[in-house]
């Protein structure tokens, strides 16, 4: 059965939100907060270990009203359902999405075109779990009988920032094996990682669903044949395994067939580190952390799935930023974890959410006129209040920022954890409140200064709360924004889970490459062919 479609801006709530938005658009929230003593806990859901408080947002019981009724309008439930029971959602490539599927108990029954997919994702998992054991426990050896010491992951977009943003997010729970993530086509890249590896205790993890990716492919062979200088082609087989759904071109790399590990093509690339993707993950950290991460998500698959909407984290942070995005103009989003360990957080975030939703066309294939992704950014606090902050305070943009922290330090340092968190709070509070002329004027600012001292406040932010971060939550968090982007593009009526968009390039580039190997003419723009031939001249 296809996804409903319905135009947003055509139903019943839309018009009253905008409606709404009129008179809520110069209420500021200081005023809502001393309306209403209560407001922090009405705009706050706690679940698990999460407490997630939303109340400093320029929303209102009434805003809430419409935007739940906006879900109900565009179906969002029968959306949830087809998504969780495997029907093909994904219509433009004609796939189911079922990356839910992956963290779901053995006993589940997940099924894609009437057969059910659990054995085989746990045959798969049996396999990481095999091998996971070996590599990390010295068993697997390298060519010349030393146990791995070095990891490297060679993937771009989804076969790299989902692993790579979790091996450094689960950095605390490491074990002895280095890890390193080989994406950009630039040579520089693969060379730096090169130069520190010895070939006889490495192993290479090749992950490509397509296996057609060029920058994995070019990266692959140029560590392939800078590992032939060491070891012989049998060699290959103990050091190089592969994750893809395309047997044939794996093996045609030269892997040895036990050593590839399955994908499905019901799993989209940014939504796929919980499959055999994840198994840097599984090295990194062992086996039952990475089980530890699906069991987390698949608790937040649960709580989206199950939860009414009201108390929904995914679907409440959704319609907020849809609320933002379509009504106030806001085109960007912030997210800022308080944790160093999320430094890499954002960047994998801006695949997942900037890729599914960045469509403007709609689920019936007309052009829309309203806007849909929003532009995700950010960094870790406190570096980024050192950075970008001031704009966000001062600037003239309405950048409404999603705050994440921990409760509990992993090395327990009381004194940083307490410094940090009085930061996180600090910055939400300064963002609600901002600072009047009065207080400008009783911290005795001369009157040329005054204007430039005040802050306006007003600026929306929400607080996730975790009580410690660990593999368990880090799945929990990773599901919740996977959630809130299914959720968005059903509003916005658009298909989440293509991306035409980056392939015009790709195609593009093949054609200049062709010229730069002098086997082909192409017609260009003037702009381009000027560019191309400079390159040429000069190198
Ligand atoms: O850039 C487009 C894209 O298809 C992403 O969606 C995907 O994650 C990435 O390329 C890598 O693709 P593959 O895993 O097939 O090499």
């Amino acid at each position: 059965m296809a996804l409903p479609s319905k135009n947003p801006t055509a139903t019943k709530s839309w018009k009253q939100l905008e409606e709404h938005y009129k008179a809520m658009q110069n209420v500021h929230m200081k005023d809502l907060f001393a309306q209403d003593s209560t407001r922090a806990n009405k705009f706050t859901i706690k679940w698990d270990d999460f407490y997630v408080d939303y109340s400093k947002n320029r929303i209102t019981e009434e805003t809430m009203t419409y935007l739940l009724q906006l879900a109900d309008e565009v179906k969002l439930k029968e959306a949830i359902k087809s998504q969780f029971s495997g029907e093909v959602i994904n219509q433009t490539e004609g796939r189911a999405v079922l990356h839910t599927a992956l963290r779901a108990p053995k006993n589940a029954d997940f099924k894609v075109d009437g057969v059910n997919v659990m054995p085989e994702i746990y045959q798969v998992k049996q396999k990481i779990e095999n091998f996971t054991n070996e590599v990390v426990n010295g068993s697997r050896k390298g060519f010349s009988g030393k146990p791995f010491t070095d990891v490297v992951n060679i993937g771009i977009g989804g076969s790299d920032l989902g692993p790579a943003m979790v091996v450094e997010s689960l950095q605390y729970y490491k074990n002895h094996l280095t890890t390193h993530f080989v994406s950009n086509i630039d040579g520089d890249h693969v060379n730096e990682v090169i130069k520190k590896l010895n070939p006889e205790t490495t192993l290479f993890v090749i992950v490509s669903k397509t296996f057609t990716t060029q920058e994995t492919l070019s990266n692959a062979n140029t560590i392939k044949d800078w590992f032939l200088k060491s070891a012989d082609e049998s060699a290959i087989a103990k050091h190089f395994v592969a994750v893809s759904t395309n047997i044939k071109n794996v093996k045609a790399f030269g892997i040895d067939e036990n050593n590839i590990f399955p994908m499905w093509d019901w799993v989209g690339g940014r939504f796929s580190l919980w499959s055999a993707v994840g198994l840097t993950i599984s090295l990194a950290v062992g086996y039952p952390n990475f089980e530890g991460l699906l069991l987390g998500a698949h608790k937040m698959d649960e709580h989206f799935k199950n939860e009414d909407f009201k108390t929904n984290i995914p679907v409440v942070l959704a319609l907020i930023s849809v609320w933002y995005n379509n009504f106030f103009n806001a085109e960007s989003e912030a997210i800022i974890p308080y944790s160093q360990y999320l430094s890499q957080f954002a960047t994998y975030l801006q695949q997942g959410i900037m890729e599914s939703n960045g469509k403007s066309v709609d689920r019936n294939g007309n052009l829309i006129d309203y806007q849909t992704g929003t532009i995700i950014w950010g960094e870790p606090g406190t570096n980024s209040q050192h950075a970008f902050f001031q704009l966000i305070h001062q600037g003239t943009k309405l950048i409404p920022a999603d705050f994440i922290g921990f409760v509990i330090s992993l090395h327990g340092n009381q004194d940083h954890q307490d410094k940090l968190t009085s930061n996180f709070l600090a910055q939400t509070e300064a963002l609600l409140n901002g600072k009047t002329e009065a207080e400008v004027k009783a911290e005795g600012a001369s009157s040329e200064l005054l204007p430039f001292k005040i802050f306006e406040g007003n600026k929306p932010t929400n607080t996730i709360f975790i009580n410690k971060l660990s593999p368990e939550s880090l799945g929990k968090l990773i599901a919740m924004y996977e959630h809130k982007i299914f959720v968005q593009g059903i509003i916005w009526n658009i298909f989440s889970y293509d991306q035409f968009g980056v392939e015009l390039g790709k195609q593009l580039a093949t054609k200049i490459l062709q010229e730069l190997n002098n086997t082909a003419t192409n017609k260009h723009d003037s702009s381009t062919q000027n560019l191309l031939n400079y390159y040429k001249h000069l190198s």
